[in-house]
C-alpha cells in the first residue's frame, strides 16, 4: 500500500491518516513497500537461530544482492524477511516460501532452492 493514498483513504474513512498508517504497518501481511512474487521468511526464532539459521539468511541475501535494507529484488521476483518463530521449531532450522514450509535447511539448500523457483518462475 504506497503511502501517497493514505490521504485519500482517512478523507474516505473519515479518519486521521495515522490511524491508516498505524494500521498499514501493523499487520504483517499488509507493507508499504511492494513484495516480491517469491516471499522467503527465514525463521530467526530460538531454536532456528541455535541450529544456524543466520548463515542460510546470509546465503540468501548475498545470492539475491539483498541487504538488511533492502528486501526485494529490483525485478520484483524474491523477498527475504526474518520471522521470530515459524511454530515448527522441531524442524529447525525453517524457511518458509509463499507459506509453504522447507525443513532442516542449510545455506546450499537455500542456494538450491533459490535455482528451483528461478526456474519455476521462467517456466510460469
Ligand atoms: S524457532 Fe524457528 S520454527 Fe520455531
Amino acid at each position: 500500500m504506497p503511502e501517497e493514498i493514505f490521504p485519500h483513504i482517512a478523507k474516505r474513512l473519515g479518519v486521521s491518516e495515522a490511524s491508516i498508517y498505524s494500521v498499514a504497518t501493523f499487520y504483517e501481511n499488509f507493507s508499504l513497500e511492494p513484495k516480491g512474487k517469491y516471499v522467503i521468511k527465514v525463521c530467526d526464532g530460538t531454536a532456528c537461530h541455535v541450529r544456524r539459521s543466520i548463515p542460510i539468511l546470509e546465503r540468501l541475501r548475498s545470492d539475491l544482492k539483498l541487504s538488511e535494507g533492502k528486501k526485494t529484488t529490483d525485478d520484483l521476483k524474491f523477498t527475504v524477511e526474518t520471522v521470530s518463530c515459524l511454530g515448527a521449531c522441531g524442524l529447525a532450522p525453517v524457511l518458509t516460501v509463499n507459506d509453504k514450509v522447507y525443513p532442516v535447511m542449510t545455506p546450499d539448500k537455500a542456494s538450491e532452492l533459490l535455482k528451483q523457483l528461478e526456474e519455476e518462475s521462467l517456466n510460469a
